[in-house]
């Protein structure tokens, strides 16, 4: 019987560039984190005023320039995707940033096991997959059980951005946090500071709606 794979993601094919594999083993001690217990962010950011979560950071173009224009904040990037952490510490070094640190690991696990409660200024949900077919909804990570996971996480006056180019998604999403409880807010305009992805670009291009959302923790 095959196993029923509820991933928020999928398993793409992990052949990095060189220069992505190069920077990975080069930058893995400036930028990765390998948890071993709950973690005391303020260790990683000792003078950033707050802390970020961005949750599946793709390629990684957009939040490089978000970190860059950002000093003041510390971001934690979780991504499962190799390759693409190998592209975003490849620009970070490049941009000589020292307000990002990665995880590499399912953002379920890494909320559950890893981070504290009350820690997260924000979390960052950008173009989270879609999972467009009926039989494959359960793979998305906007869920209510995503909601009860995040929100202890965030601190008081934190929220949660999500933006998607996926109007069926949009409409899920909008679904989900006005059942929940946990949190308020709904459609903002879109932000200055989030730059085009390649994967949003592939959308627009496409002619697809972009939706943002922020959703403020009650
Ligand atoms: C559609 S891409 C968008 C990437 C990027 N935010 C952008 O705008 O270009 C979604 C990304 O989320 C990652 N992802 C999905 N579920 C994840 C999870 N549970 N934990 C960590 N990363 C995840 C995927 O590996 C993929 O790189």
């Amino acid at each position: 019987m095959e196993r029923p794979d509820n991933r928020s993601y999928k398993l793409r094919g992990a052949r990095a560039t060189p220069a992505q594999e190069a920077a990975y083993v080069r930058l893995w001690d400036v930028y990765g984190i390998v948890p071993d217990g709950v973690l005391n962010l303020k260790d990683y950011f000792p003078n950033e005023k707050r802390i970020i979560m961005e949750i599946g950071t793709g390629m990684g173009e957009a939040t490089a320039q978000i970190v860059k224009e950002d000093p003041q904040t510390g971001f934690l990037a979780i991504e499962v995707h190799k390759p693409g952490i190998g592209a975003l510490m490849n620009m970070a070094a490049k941009n000589e940033s020292t307000n990002l640190r990665i995880i590499e690991e399912d953002a379920h696990m890494v909320l559950h096991h890893w981070i504290a409660d009350d820690s997260l200024d924000a979390i960052h949900l950008f173009f989270p997959d879609p999972w467009p077919k009926n039989p494959h909804k359960k793979r998305r990570i906007v869920q209510n059980p995503f909601l009860e996971l995040i929100a202890p996480k965030i601190k008081a006056g934190g929220y949660i951005h999500v933006a998607t180019d996926w109007v069926e998604y949009a409409t899920w999403i909008a679904g989900v946090f006005e059942k929940s409880p946990l949190f308020s807010g709904g459609v903002i305009d879109r932000p200055t500071f989030r730059p085009i992805s390649k994967f949003e670009g592939q959308g627009l291009k496409k002619g697809h709606l972009v939706n943002d959302f922020r959703f403020f923790k009650n």
